[in-house]
This record gives C-alpha cells, sequence and structure tokens, in this order.
C-alpha cells in the first residue's frame, strides 16, 4: 500500500466520491470466515454480543452484522464521511438507524463515548494494513487500545493482505491465522496472492 493510507486526508478525498468499496474481501466472505467464531458468544434477544468495527469505511459490514441480529455494533472511522457514509447505509437497508457511529482515531481511541466499556468482539477489514502504514509504533498503539476495550474473553478478529502484519513485539494477544484465502488473479500467470484473516485473543 502507498504509505499516505494512513493519512485521514487521503481517505477524505477519496470518500468524497467513492461511496461503496470492500476492501480484501467482501462482506459476506468475511462473514462467512467469522460467523463460527461469533456464534461462540451468547446471543439472545435481551443479551448480543458487543461488537466494535473499526475502520468501517464505505463497506456494508455494519448491515451484516445487523441482518443477523447483532445490534450491538459500534461503528468508527476517523473520517466522518466514512461514518455518514456507513449511517446512510443502514438507513437504506432497514429504514432507520439502530447501531452506533463514531468518529475517532483507533491510535488514539481515549474517546469519552467509548470510556470504560468492554466489547466481546473486535473486527476490522484491512484497517491495520491503513494504520500500519503509518509505522509500528501507529499499529502498536491500535493494537493496546483494542486490548482496553477487548473483553477478557473476548476475540479481536482482522483482516490483512500481510502474512506478518501481527509479527510486532510485545504484541499484548496471541495470535492464529483462521484463513488464507488466494485473492482472484488477473492473469493465469499471475503470482498467488492471499488475504489472511487472523484470529486475535488477550494475553
Ligand atoms: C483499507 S480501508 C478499509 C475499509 C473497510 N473496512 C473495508 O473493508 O472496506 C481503511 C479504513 O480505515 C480508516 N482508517 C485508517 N486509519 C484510521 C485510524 N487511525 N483511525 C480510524 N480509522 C482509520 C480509513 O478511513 C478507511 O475507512
Amino acid at each position: 500500500m502507498p504509505a499516505d493510507f494512513e493519512k485521514q486526508s487521503y481517505w477524505h478525498e477519496r470518500f468524497s466520491s467513492e461511496t461503496s468499496f470492500e476492501w480484501l474481501a467482501s462482506s459476506q466472505s468475511f462473514m462467512s470466515i467469522i460467523e463460527p467464531y461469533l456464534s461462540t458468544f451468547s446471543h439472545t434477544v435481551e443479551n448480543t454480543p458487543r461488537i466494535l468495527h473499526l475502520g468501517s469505511g464505505t463497506s456494508d459490514l455494519q448491515n451484516c452484522f445487523r441482518s443477523r441480529g447483532y445490534l450491538d455494533v459500534t461503528n468508527v472511522d476517523y473520517e466522518p464521511l466514512a461514518i455518514e457514509r456507513g449511517r446512510q447505509l443502514e438507513q437504506v437497508a432497514f429504514d432507520d438507524v439502530r447501531m452506533k457511529y463514531i468518529v475517532a482515531d483507533v491510535t488514539q481511541l481515549a474517546c469519552d463515548f467509548l470510556q470504560d466499556q468492554k466489547f466481546d468482539i473486535v473486527v476490522d477489514k484491512s484497517t491495520v494494513d491503513a494504520v500500519s502504514c503509518g509505522g509500528t509504533a501507529a499499529f502498536s498503539r491500535m493494537a493496546s487500545w483494542v486490548k482496553k476495550y477487548l473483553a477478557d474473553s473476548g476475540i479481536w478478529i482482522s483482516l490483512s493482505y500481510s502474512s506478518v502484519r501481527f509479527n510486532i513485539e510485545q504484541l499484548p494477544f496471541d495470535v492464529e491465522v483462521i484463513a488464507k484465502t488466494p485473492t482472484p488473479k488477473l492473469k493465469e500467470s499471475d503470482p498467488e496472492i492471499y488475504y489472511y484473516c487472523y484470529l486475535l485473543r488477550p494475553k
């Protein structure tokens, strides 16, 4: 990825015209990987897992959660256009907005709205890749904030194009690759390129 993928100005310009884009995989494909892990959490009408979706962009992932009955979803992006687009996508799909949307930087998540909340599931779809363009220190800060907001029994599921995305020192998580999926080739002779779905549990 070019280095400016970590900059909000890049995303602002991009989302000024791009209203819908799915990074690495469609939301449906991502859901099919993560559903077995979501279903390990108690899910009743009164008690739905608390989900924190980082770097929501113009993806419709939050609508996939809602259509499966997961309503306690907090979507975070530092670009206000992305947050506005997320709300619109939910309004169009469901005729109302019941999920939460917050403008915040995932590398500095000392956010009034989140305060002392704990989440059962944190998800990001290639947001780790964008944040990593800002260097290891920024990425480590993101990981520390995820740890802070994750319940002890919670999980972080992350989709990345990098096979070494979580090879950083003193990561406060145990890491496992739960899926390695080839990306479509433009030509038969193109090399195999994969994206990786990681499951992280707090140490
Ligand atoms: C690669 S895109 C992924 C978007 C979406 N998850 C998807 O799959 O289509 C990265 C997203 O993360 C957001 N982002 C990048 N760095 C961020 C940061 N430090 N804090 C919050 N959001 C950030 C960008 O605005 C963008 O929406």
